[in-house]
């Protein structure tokens, strides 16, 4: 296994010795891994291209280092422990065991229906085992895989399944959500019915007592062709720098981009970080809240545990069904030790009230982690009082899909915790302030945008399909140094709090959005002249979507609510706006840029500040904008 930091003079140690000497670092956290081939060369990189390549020359299978080689030692443990959205329905303990062999008949499943090395598979799954089984069966084979929310829209899911030329499908027919029942297989139809001309089959998990629609030319039962199948299947030979999987994610402009990561330093940087930040301990039972459809799920429901023997928690679920008490509820039933969930959901519960956790025996828990957006001090405080009893350290990770696993973060009584503090970086990470020049902010009390100045194992590779767009985004602003789009502060001691995006990146209840992408749903609603969507602070979702919108014709409730259908149809219901207000005209500068800045002000309510504004092409508008503010 991997080293697993146990003190704070350790984790000096180590991280010194990581930034010192990354290759002799990297190279004894990946000795304990079962390659099929060493690697000729730790790393060859440079920023420039990008063109970074962990463990050269090895080879691996990553669902060997999940599964086999866990199944001496702990082949009767639990891997997956699945709890149902319907708490009456019984849970699922599914053995290191029974996982390999479920994770094999889904492979040679594939393989029959053609499946095989370098072919895209996306699922469009809720959390059921057979998500992860799935996830697991493409590695198995070396099929890379790219799991799309289940709350995104058809015109979402066809849009991802056409730029990864996806050759199947994988789905469920029903999502249980809370008391909802949603026909997930209509969804999928629906975007074969646009385009997914690459699509030969969609596999379809049952998952609900309904009927669905069904075409004999496409449609496979997952039961009827996967249970048949023999329980072992040799795993591929993948090379450490073949692609494990596409994740799509929104960036500032836009469709959102494939972010590709590959198998063998994903593999090594999931297992080491998962060990270090949790501190997972032989017989814990952990669980993150996630879903697979994001990266935290990839990274920490599936890889990361599996490679670590842990046994990893997953909930079909919502937090708030039946009740407000589901997830103390959960922690109770499993004696859960390690916890790990997003601000959002804190502040949703935290809204519904004490009485909830206080109802239930937590005392299981030996630490609570935060991901996906800044936790605020509020938020923070009632969960370390009223869940963690004062007892448990927070661990407040900051990390991003395109990081593949955490990057910034407390470790758990080992360095202090720090309210909205993400802290200091795990080992072979170096992160860096710059100013908007570009010149590295030194020394403490400084707060610039927040950069990488060393390849780490599971930094992206590329982003599919388009790797000019990768060099563009993240390695174009400031040369030589991976740019997060975050901006953070450094405090007097040396801890690193991350301020939120400095780009048109939005952060809604965890889920990153761009703003072009939604204003680009807003636009295809027939009325709409133009339109500009910025974030404004938000009590539950951290940050609300609010749209200004430039419409022809009469305004109506029936036209703003059209528009939101629209969102919804071409994104998702998470993209819908929460204000949409209709203005006469935006904000713009001579040479016709749209000045949001101006725009978050008035979405923010900050009116006393506004700025110069006499240099704006149009500043008679402003006032009328104020004038109509929502
Ligand atoms: C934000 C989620 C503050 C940040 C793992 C980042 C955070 C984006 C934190 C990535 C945190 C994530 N504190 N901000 N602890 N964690 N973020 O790709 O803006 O869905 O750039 O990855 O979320 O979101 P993503």
């Amino acid at each position: 296994m991997t080293h697993q930091i146990k003190d704070l003079a350790d984790y000096k140690k180590t991280y010194e010795h990581s930034i010192k000497n990354p290759e002799a670092f990297w190279e004894s956290e990946a000795e304990s891994f079962t390659w099929m081939k060493k690697w000729d060369k730790v790393l060859e990189w440079n920023f420039d291209e990008p063109k970074i390549e962990w463990f050269k020359g090895a080879k691996l299978n990553i669902t060997v280092n999940c599964l086999d080689r866990h199944i001496k030692d702990r082949g009767d443990q639990t891997a997956l422990l699945w709890e149902a959205n319907d708490p009456s329905e019984p849970s699922k303990h599914i053995s290191y065991s029974e996982l390999l062999g479920k994770v094999c008949q889904c492979a040679n499943a594939l393989k029959e229906l053609g499946i095989g090395k370098g072919d895209r598979v996306v699922f469009y799954m809720p959390m059921v085992p057979e998500l992860a089984i799935g996830v697991l069966a493409c590695a198995r084979i070396g099929a890379i895989h790219s799991v799309v929310f289940a709350g995104f829209s058809a015109q979402a899911l066809a849009d991802r399944v056409d730029d990864a030329q996806a050759k199947m499908i994988i789905c469920s027919d029903y999502n249980n959500r809370g008391a909802k029942h949603i026909a997930v297989k209509d969804v999928v139809d629906e975007a074969m019915d646009k385009s997914c001309n690459s699509v030969e089959h969609v596999l379809v998990q049952k998952n609900g007592n309904n009927e669905v629609n069904w075409s004999d030319d496409t449609d496979v039962w997952w039961h009827e062709i996967v249970d048949k199948q023999s329980k072992e299947c040799e795993p591929e030979e993948m090379d450490a720098e073949d692609m494990l999987f596409i994740l799509y994610t929104s960036g500032s402009t836009g469709k959102p981009k494939g972010v590709v990561h590959t198998c063998g330093g994903y593999m090594v940087y999931t297992c080491s970080s998962f060990r270090n930040v949790f501190q997972y301990k032989d017989g814990d039972v952990y669980w993150c809240t996630a879903d697979i459809g994001w990266i935290t799920g990839h990274s920490y429901i599936v890889y990361g545990p599996l490679l670590a023997g842990a046994t990893s928690l997953m909930f079909e679920g919502v937090p708030t069904y039946p009740d407000a008490g589901r997830f103390w509820h959960i922690c109770e039933k499993h004696k859960v030790n390690q916890f790990y969930t997003a601000p959002t959901a804190i502040r949703a519960l935290m809204a519904c009230g004490n009485n909830w956790p206080d109802n239930y025996d937590l005392s299981s828990l030996k630490l609570l982690g935060s991901v996906g957006e800044p936790i605020n001090e509020e938020a923070w405080h009632w969960y370390d009082e009223h869940i963690g009893k004062k007892n448990s350290p927070i661990i407040d990770t900051w990390w991003q899909t395109e990081t593949g696993g955490i990057m910034i973060t407390p470790l758990p009584g080992i360095t202090d915790a720090k309210p909205t503090f993400a802290s200091y970086p795990l080992p072979g990470i170096q992160p860096i302030l710059l100013d908007s020049d570009g010149n590295i902010l030194e020394g403490n009390n400084v707060e610039g945008l927040l950069c990488v100045n060393f390849p780490w194992p599971s930094i992206l590779r590329t982003t599919y399909g388009d790797h000019a767009r990768c060099k563009l985004t993240y390695f174009s602003a400031f040369p030589g140094y991976y740019f997060t789009g975050d901006g953070a502060r450094r405090d007097e001691d040396g801890r690193i709090r991350v301020i939120g995006r400095v780009d048109d990146v939005l952060n809604v209840s965890g889920h990153r959005m761009g703003t072009a992408e939604v204003e680009n749903a807003i636009n295809e609603h027939e009325n709409v002249i133009e339109s500009a969507v910025v974030g404004y602070p938000h009590d539950i979702k951290g940050q609300g979507i609010y749209a200004y919108v430039i419409i022809n014709g009469v305004p109506s409730d029936d036209i703003i609510n059209e528009i939101r259908a629209v969102v919804t149809r071409e994104i998702g219901p998470i993209a819908k706006p929460d204000k949409i207000q209709v203005v006469p005209g935006l904000p713009k500068t001579r040479s016709g840029k749209i000045m949001r800045r101006i725009l978050r002000k008035i979405a923010s309510n900050e009116l006393s500040n506004m700025g110069d504004v006499s240099t704006l092409l149009n500043p008679e508008v402003v006032d009328e904008v104020i004038a109509g503010r929502l």
